[in-house]
């Protein structure tokens, strides 16, 4: 499915929250990052009619392992390198704008909801693999380049969120957290992080690292969607990290 022929689901938001100007940088990231778009959103194949619990749960198992390293990566911003020394990806990073830490701190639920729905699928998440192939987080502008993909997953979410209701009976209280997301809030969420990237692009250099770390993040996704191991033998020999 192509991201551009699809109405844009802030329009029902319009009244309340004015859209914000065309931009470069908004029209970049649509025009450049949709090729990978679809290529994740065929890997996934989430909206197929061959789609069941168990490859459901599946994909939960895989978005779990891309964004618990992810959210953690991204909380560790500012902190002093003690703290943490031991985290992978830890190394020292300059602390974020106060715009967008507080944007940070609103967002980063989505670990705590892919948790939610696998514990309702009797899944514990302790012993999940993590992904390490992780898109750089060292700017502000990477910090941005990633969020932007990671809040855009919500938009499709809200077609996956029907199609799963419909087809496997999945509700938010059943499994369906995740996908689900910020449920009626999502347009107003989104058009907030669009402001964020509007002022994060102070500059061309700026502008060009959003960009391509939004194709940096989507294929690292991709990649570890492609190679996530299907069978615990498989598991065993992966070249992830355990938690
Ligand atoms: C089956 C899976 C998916 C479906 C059906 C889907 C569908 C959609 C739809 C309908 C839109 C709105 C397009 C528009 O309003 O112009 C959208 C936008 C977007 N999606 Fe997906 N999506 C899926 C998976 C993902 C995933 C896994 C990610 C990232 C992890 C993602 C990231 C984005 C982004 C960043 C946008 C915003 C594009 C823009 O700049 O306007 N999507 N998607």
């Amino acid at each position: 499915m192509a991201v551009l022929v699809v109405t844009d689901p802030e329009s029902q938001h319009e009244a309340a929250f004015p859209p914000v100007a065309p931009s470069s940088i908004l029209s970049r990231l649509r025009l450049e990052t949709r090729g990978e778009h679809d290529a994740v959103e065929q890997v996934l194949d989430l909206m197929g009619g061959s789609l069941t619990h168990q490859s459901y749960r599946q994909r939960l198992e895989q978005f779990y392992g891309f964004y618990a390293p992810l959210e953690k990566a991204l909380q560790s911003h500012g902190k002093s390198p003690p703290d943490i020394a031991d985290r992978p990806h830890g190394a020292y990073k300059p602390p974020l704008s106060e715009a967008i830490s507080s944007a940070l701190a609103a967002r980063l639920n989505k670990t705590a909801h892919l948790q939610q729905d696998l514990h309702h699928f009797g899944v514990l998440t302790d012993g999940l693999l993590l992904c390490r192939d992780l898109p750089p987080l060292g700017t502000q502008a990477e910090v941005l380049g990633c969020l932007y993909v990671m809040e855009g997953a919500t938009l499709g979410g809200r077609m996956i969120t029907q199609h799963v209701r419909a087809t496997l009976g999945i509700t938010p209280m059943t499994g369906g957290c995740f996908f689900e997301g910020y449920g009626d809030d999502t347009g107003r969420m989104w058009q907030g992080m669009r402001q964020l990237l509007v002022s994060g692009s102070t500059d061309t250099q700026a502008e060009n690292s959003i960009v391509t770390n939004a194709i940096t993040t989507f294929a690292r996704l991709r990649g570890w969607c492609e190679t996530f191991p299907k069978t615990a033998r498989q598991r065993d020999h992966a070249p992830c990290l355990k938690t």
